[in-house]
């Protein structure tokens, strides 16, 4: 950065992939308009970040790395979902984020947050001056139907659900919090306070972008400054303007790069179906064997990401059954393998970075949800953005594999008119997913917008 910072900003993300790289991209957006960044870690996870940013390229950024004390052994799991680990490390970084604030001359001028984490809201108070920027990793649609939730709207497990700026929901596309009880209670109260006290925050940002979600936009901008600023993906694959920008810059997996894009360079265009299902979805064994028997009766190309923990839930021999016609590696280069002219389309999980990246390149979906944002993302891709369709699981969640190549011919077959229509519309959002971080684009303004606004606190 050549001449003098306009502000200097503290980033924290909650230490998961999902998150991180939403988090690591909106602070590359803030270098390139002159703010001085630093990306918090947690102490348990610092030596893993740094280690990774090392070999993701994200230590080349004029970015500075700050561990704070989250009260937790190196390695220990930021998966962990007890009230005990959230309870600590709420407390430890609450207390760990005041000391160094307080030791900061200037102050930064605002911290801009993970919203899983309401709670830095108090440390930033502590601190006049310091503006507190709550950081939505989830699309604007999600946030209103916990704000719906949280105010007596709907109850939950409610079958079917009326709710202002959006098409009438059923159970199962509701987030997964809301329709199963099954599910951990300490992860579905960490999701509802991101909502605590968004009357007070300074900045409401949200990773979407405007023509997503125009009437819940909207709805949530009569209560609150709601401001996209996604999709945040590397530059390359958006506006361009971001010289170098190809990669996230921090991946906690190891890609197999070569691999996949030889093995894509192998196959005829438009003929692969890649298929993932994010850094946090687990299948249950049985659906695992039907996913794999689905994929092998298409008849398709495809190209599968399985992550080492789920490889011992493969039918055996599977691998040499497929042959050719299939690759399995632990974790791609996402956002290169979407950008491949063999990809034909994507089945996923419906996590939303996943969506807003095939959004961005363009790519027709194949939607299996697993958990918390994703059936409403699912529901969205199919019968709002008509992007995608989604699989049809039966009562008990389970989809079969005749249903996973009904789906697959539906997107893939070239004389199918949906998957034209489907084909069309996703070109169609590709491009305002491209203007909006373009010179003068919604999210591009936004950003200014907020630039300016702490500049002069
Ligand atoms: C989670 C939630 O699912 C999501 O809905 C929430 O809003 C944010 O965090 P995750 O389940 O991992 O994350 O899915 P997703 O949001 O899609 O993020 C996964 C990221 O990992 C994407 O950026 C994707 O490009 C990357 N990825 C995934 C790879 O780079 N390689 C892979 O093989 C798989």
């Amino acid at each position: 950065m050549g001449e003098e910072a306009k502000a200097k900003v503290l980033i924290f993300s909650f230490p998961i992939q999902g998150h991180i790289n939403p988090l690591l991209q909106f602070s590359k957006r803030l270098i390139s308009k002159n703010v001085a960044v630093t990306f918090l870690t947690t102490s348990s996870t610092h030596n893993t970040i740094l280690r990774r940013a090392i070999a993701g390229g994200a230590t080349a950024l004029p970015l500075s790395f700050v561990p704070i004390d989250d009260g937790f052994e190196e390695g220990h799991p930021s998966t962990d979902s007890s009230p005990e680990y959230f309870a600590k490390f709420e407390e430890n970084v609450s207390r760990s984020l005041n000391q160094l604030i307080s030791s900061m001359e200037p102050k930064p001028n605002a911290v801009v947050y993970d919203s899983c984490t309401p709670w830095v809201f108090d440390v930033c108070r502590k601190h006049p001056g310091v503006a507190a920027a709550s950081f939505f990793t989830q699309c604007s649609t999600v946030n209103a139907i916990y704000v719906h939730f949280l105010r007596g709207g709907f109850k939950e497990f409610q079958d079917d659900v009326v709710l202002p700026a959006m098409p009438p929901l059923k159970g199962i596309d509701l987030p997964v919090f809301l329709y199963d009880n099954s599910l951990c209670r300490p992860l579905f109260e960490l999701i509802c306070s991101q909502f605590v006290n968004v009357d007070h925050i300074d900045f409401f940002l949200v990773n979407s972008f405007d023509e997503l979600e125009l009437e819940v936009l909207e709805w949530m901008k009569n209560q609150w400054p709601v401001k996209n600023i996604g999709p945040m993906i590397p530059s390359m694959y958006l506006d361009k303007r971001l010289a170098g920008d190809k990669d996230y810059g921090i991946s906690l997996f190891n890609p197999q790069v070569n691999e996949c894009l030889d093995w894509l360079d192998s196959k005829p265009p438009g003929s692969v179906i890649y298929v993932s299902f994010g850094s946090l979805a687990v299948l249950k064994d049985d659906q695992m064997i039907e996913v794999a028997a689905g994929l092998k009766e298409t008849g398709h190309n495809f190209l599968w990401v399985v992550r080492e923990t789920e490889t011992k839930k493969l039918p055996s021999n599977y691998i040499e059954e497929i042959g050719e016609k299939g690759l399995i590696v632990n974790w791609s280069p996402q956002l290169q393998v979407l950008a491949h002219k063999s990809i034909g389309c994507f089945m996923t999980h419906c996590g939303w970075n996943s969506t807003l990246e095939a959004l961005s390149l363009g790519v027709a979906l194949i939607g299996m949800p697993a958990y918390s944002d994703q059936p409403t993302n699912a529901k969205f891709i199919e019968d709002v953005w008509k992007v995608g369709v989604r699989v049809k699981a039966d009562k008990n969640g389970f989809v079969t594999k005749e249903e996973i190549v009904r789906c697959v011919g539906e997107v893939m077959d070239e004389m199918s008119e949906k998957g034209k229509k489907i084909r069309k519309n996703a070109e169609r959002l590709m491009e305002f997913a491209r203007q909006a971080l373009s010179e003068g684009g919604n999210s591009d303004k936004n950003i200014d917008e907020f630039v300016a606004k702490i500049s002069t606190r």
